[in-house]
């Protein structure tokens, strides 16, 4: 028998270099151009299962990319813990500010990083943490100390918003059965604050065309004459919030649980530094709905962003025209009890009476997910926290987080179980940005505090 830290000592290069090697592969789930290397990463992750040990390992296709599943059942009358992870990455543009190819994983130290951190896309979001299940699984059946029955469920499409998941998940509730979810696909307050979240915010994420003449028009035979989509669609987005930042669609509010004195409290309790939050975005100022705090806003307040314009003319020089069409993408994060299925039309119907006559106004909703909070008085919670203590030394707080993993308030609808949200990312991870990285500290104790996570379920799951 060996103990988690001297084994995690012995292997540390091996367990760096299989990290290394899933993240060279540029799994990127939202642009076909990458489509066999999605697949690749599927088949890395599936060789790795069968590695480790795992049974019933396959490759399961769906009407998108495969969902990679493999399990260890010892005994029927054990628990059996569910863990999710996915195996795809955001696109890494703009690929000009990585200091690093993003698919060519380097250790550098940071600031908050003085033991190192592995730069790549997906190292920290999500393959870094997914990954660290596996070995955590791996270590525990090598030592044949695994307590309880485990499935994995390795999906990769979770970056576009996990279309198939569902009809995967509603066509396996047999398989997929579990007494707990584990997902590593969060983060902690620092390394020295470890928390488990416990809440996710939802999401509704639209795309408006706004229309004005049936071609591009030269600005100046036409200029100050028909309406300018641009234009338009500015005036537009402006009006969606008003100027206590609050958002201006009717009704959009109606669902929003208020928080408790309580509940504030709770939250004003998590060490948080404002000047050191807007130093290292380089903002002099925070900006947000009146009356919360930054944690609040960006936590359990509702909000809504845009994305991503375009239209007209954006090349070199100057050319001048009236467009004819403008575009945006636009995201509104939501809270309980706000309903995803909702908003997108709450939305559509006020942007419509928005615009100007003179334009036509096409929204699409692209995606969405339900807000979800987790019970802190569960076996998985309690295990989890018990887990992190042991690893940190310190009980980890609870913390809200604005993110959002929409598949989690499916699992519970689909499956009748809970998700417990135990990730060791940082919020500096930079994820989805330039620059993405993971700490070295965080993989390694990430794998052990996963290791005692699966005795203490045991001891308090019977
Ligand atoms: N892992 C993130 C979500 C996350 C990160 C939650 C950190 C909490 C803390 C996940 O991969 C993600 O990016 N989700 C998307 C939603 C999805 C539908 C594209 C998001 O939150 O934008
Ligand atoms: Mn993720
Ligand atoms: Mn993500």
């Amino acid at each position: 028998m060996q103990d988690i830290n001297s084994y995690l000592s012995q292997h540390r290069q091996g367990l760096l270099d299989e990290l290394f090697a899933l993240l060279r592969i540029p799994s990127v789930s939202a642009d076909p151009t990458f489509v066999s290397d999605v697949e690749s990463a599927a088949t890395f992750i599936k060789d790795e299962m069968q590695k480790i040990g795992l049974d019933n390992v396959s490759v399961e296709e769906t009407p998108g990319y495969p969902i990679v599943y493999g399990e260890k059942i010892l005994d029927l009358s054990l628990p059996t813990v569910l863990v999710y992870g996915h195996y795809d990455v955001q696109p890494p543009d703009p690929v000009e500010l990585w200091e690093s190819d993003p698919f060519e994983p380097v250790i550098k130290t940071t600031a908050i990083h003085p033991d190192g951190a592995i730069f790549a896309r997906g190292a920290s979001d999500d393959k870094g943490q997914m990954f660290m299940h596996l070995k955590a699984v791996e270590y525990l059946l090598q030592q044949q100390k695994l307590p309880v029955n485990v499935k994995f469920m390795i999906e990769g499409e979770e970056e576009v918003g996990s279309p198939s998941l569902a009809w995967y998940v509603a066509r396996h509730h047999d398989k997929l059965k579990n007494d707990v979810i584990v997902i590593s696909d969060t983060g902690m307050v620092a390394n020295d604050v470890p928390a488990i979240t416990t809440g996710l915010r939802g999401l509704s994420y639209v795309e408006v065309a706004i229309t004005g003449p049936n071609r591009d028009l030269h600005s100046g035979l036409y200029g100050g004459a028909v309406a300018n989509p641009i234009n338009i669609l500015t005036k537009m987005i402006a009006g969606l919030t008003d100027e206590q930042n609050r958002i201006t669609i009717p009704r959009f509010y109606d669902k929003v649980k208020e928080l408790s004195a309580q509940e504030r409290e709770s939250i004003a309790k998590t060490p948080f530094d404002l000047d050191q939050y807007k130093k290292e975005l380089d903002i002099d100022s925070v900006y947000g709905e009146a009356g919360y705090t930054t944690l609040e806003r960006q936590s359990i307040r509702p909000s809504l962003d845009v994305n991503g314009i375009w239209g007209g003319y954006t090349g070199e020089g100057a050319k001048t025209i009236i467009p004819s069409k403008a575009y945006a993408k636009i995201s509104m994060r939501l809270v309980p009890d706000q309903d995803p299925d909702e908003i997108p039309g709450l939305f559509e119907k006020h942007f419509k009476q928005l615009a100007p006559e003179g334009v036509k106004v096409k929204v699409s909703a692209l995606h969405g997910g339900y807000p979800y909070v987790t019970p802190t008085d569960c076996p998985g919670y309690k295990a989890a926290a018990k887990a992190m203590k042991q690893a940190f030394g310190k009980d980890p707080l609870p913390i809200y987080s604005g993110g959002s993993i929409p598949i989690v308030p499916l699992f519970e609808k689909e499956l009748g179980s809970k998700s417990i949200l135990m990730g060791f990312g940082l919020n500096s991870d930079a994820i989805h940005s330039p620059n993405e990285h993971y700490g070295v500290f965080n993989y390694f104790k990430g794998i052990e505090t996963i290791t005692y996570f699966y005795d203490y379920y045991k001891e308090l799951f019977l």
